[in-house]
């Protein structure tokens, strides 16, 4: 069974957790709000929620997984056998494979903006422009490239079958020669790229000016609005909520320290947001770029080349930097996707071939359908949403906190007495000082705040 699988070391643990919690959400979607919500006061709120609610809530996953050595669901139904809670489990399921279909879609345009970095053909220019001053000739071009691309049927979905494939292939080998290993090469290499493009933003020519933005807070930019914001950015990119952290630690050994671990991946993931501000600020200011489109896909599909475009040796740092995105993306693809290989696995008994198979092959269709709906299905919408974006906010909106805020309840009101202690301490065999204010959190205080986001989301 999956759930015998370990992981092999205590270096390859944190890899492939890390990996899975940096990705998209950390290099655009963190700069993205940040700029949106007002820059250094929202980054304040956002290191507040990592340690206050994203600390707690990454614990009561790993006590779950690694406690119960199951899937998402699997883990409910062997603790509370008979009651309905493994439905938690399976909504996770769900949301985590809905996320995939979409998130793999995007994974293709990184590639295919790689592979358009290498052979030059995305500084070449499109046909024709309305722009008057360099800036605005330079935004036209990238914004129609982008929309040329994305709009098109075929390139984009061979580009996404691409991607299914790698990920295929290394699911294939498994938890310890597949995802563990991938992740330790794969995470130094990102690592290393993040520190050479801070290290380059140092130079820019207004990077103090884009550092004070991001580092020194305006205090009145601190609302509600912005605080809800900051906790969903926190619950999104520390992966909560979809499972895939109870999958992973059911890979982890007994012996695992959960509390360490958790701050450890949590700190890594704040550490790669905060590198992506210090790449970010400084060379949109620097650049002229202020006020272009900071949002999800227009920050790394049009107004990153723009930067690009005006350094030296354009073509080499557009390379790295979408290696570093396809990098960020593969690593959360593969969490995402075990999610559902370890249900078909311990659920149905299948064999992980069989199991890979089985989730990712329908990926072909319903990837297809996402990207398609950017084209020539755009048309068909649900909720006066492409299907695309319609994944998007019901999987994140909806799905990811209702399972977080049962997850939690389950955990702090229901689980067997002792049970989350037990697995804190590791049977009382390490001391864990902050118990009690991480319990009260997972009680009271995170069911009460994810249903606020929860709320403000459906009705805003
Ligand atoms: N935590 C990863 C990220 O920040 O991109 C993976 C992920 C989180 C994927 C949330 C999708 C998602 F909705």
């Amino acid at each position: 069974m999956a759930s015998k699988v370990q992981f092999g070391s205590k270096i390859g643990l944190i890899a492939a957790t890390v990996g899975s919690a940096v990705g998209l959400g950390n290099v655009w979607r963190f700069p993205a709000e940040t700029q949106a919500n007002g820059g250094a006061a929202f980054l304040l709120l956002y290191i507040g929620c990592v340690f206050l609610l994203g600390i707690p809530v990454m614990l009561a996953e790993f006590s779950l997984g690694r406690g119960k050595r199951s899937d998402a669901s699997g883990v409910f139904k062997l603790l509370a056998p008979g009651k309905k809670w493994w439905i938690v489990g399976g909504v996770a399921i769900i949301a985590s494979y809905l996320i995939l279909s979409f998130y793999m879609v995007v994974a293709g345009w990184t590639l295919e903006y790689m592979w358009q970095s290498i052979t030059g053909d995305l500084f070449a220019p499109v046909a024709s422009n309305h722009g008057q001053s360099a800036i605005d000739v330079m935004d036209y071009q990238f914004h129609a490239k982008m929309q040329e691309y994305i709009v098109q049927d075929i390139k984009p979905l061979v580009m996404t079958y691409i991607m299914l494939a790698i990920n295929l292939g290394i699911l294939l080998m498994g938890v310890q020669k597949g995802i563990e290993k991938m992740s330790n090469i794969l995470m130094p290499v990102l690592f290393v790229l993040l520190l050479v493009f801070a290290g380059v933003a140092m130079t820019f020519p207004k990077a103090d000016e884009g550092l004070m933005f991001f580092l020194s807070p305006d205090f009145s930019k601190i609302t509600p609005a912005v605080a809800v914001n900051a906790l969903g950015q926190a619950f999104f990119s520390l992966s909560l909520g979809m499972g895939i952290l109870i999958t992973y630690s059911s890979y982890f050994p007994k012996e695992t320290k959960l509390v360490r671990t958790a701050v450890t991946v949590s700190l890594l993931d704040l550490l790669v947001a905060l590198m992506m501000g210090f790449i970010i600020f400084p060379a949109v200011k620097s650049f002229g770029l202020d006020g272009h489109g900071l949002e999800g896909a227009t920050l790394v599909f049009v107004t990153l080349p723009e930067v690009f475009v005006q350094m030296p040796a354009s073509q080499l740092w557009s390379i790295l930097f979408f290696l570093l995105l396809l990098v960020a993306a593969l690593t959360s693809t593969i969490s995402l996707a075990e999610v559902s290989i370890a249900f078909m696995q311990d659920r149905f008994g299948m064999k992980r071939t069989s199991a890979c198979l089985a989730v990712i092959l329908p990926l072909f269709v319903l990837s297809s359908l996402c990207s398609l709906s950017q084209g020539s299905m755009s048309s068909l919408t649900i909720g006066g949403m492409t299907l695309f974006d319609f994944l998007d906010n019901f999987a994140t909106n909806i799905l990811l906190p209702l399972v977080a805020i049962f997850t939690c309840i389950y955990l702090g009101w229901f689980a067997p007495k002792g049970y989350f202690f037990n697995e804190l301490t590791n049977n009382g065999s390490v001391a864990v000082r902050l118990y009690r204010p991480v319990l009260f959190v997972v009680r009271y205080l995170a069911p009460v705040l994810i249903a606020v986001i929860l709320c403000t989301k459906l009705f805003s």
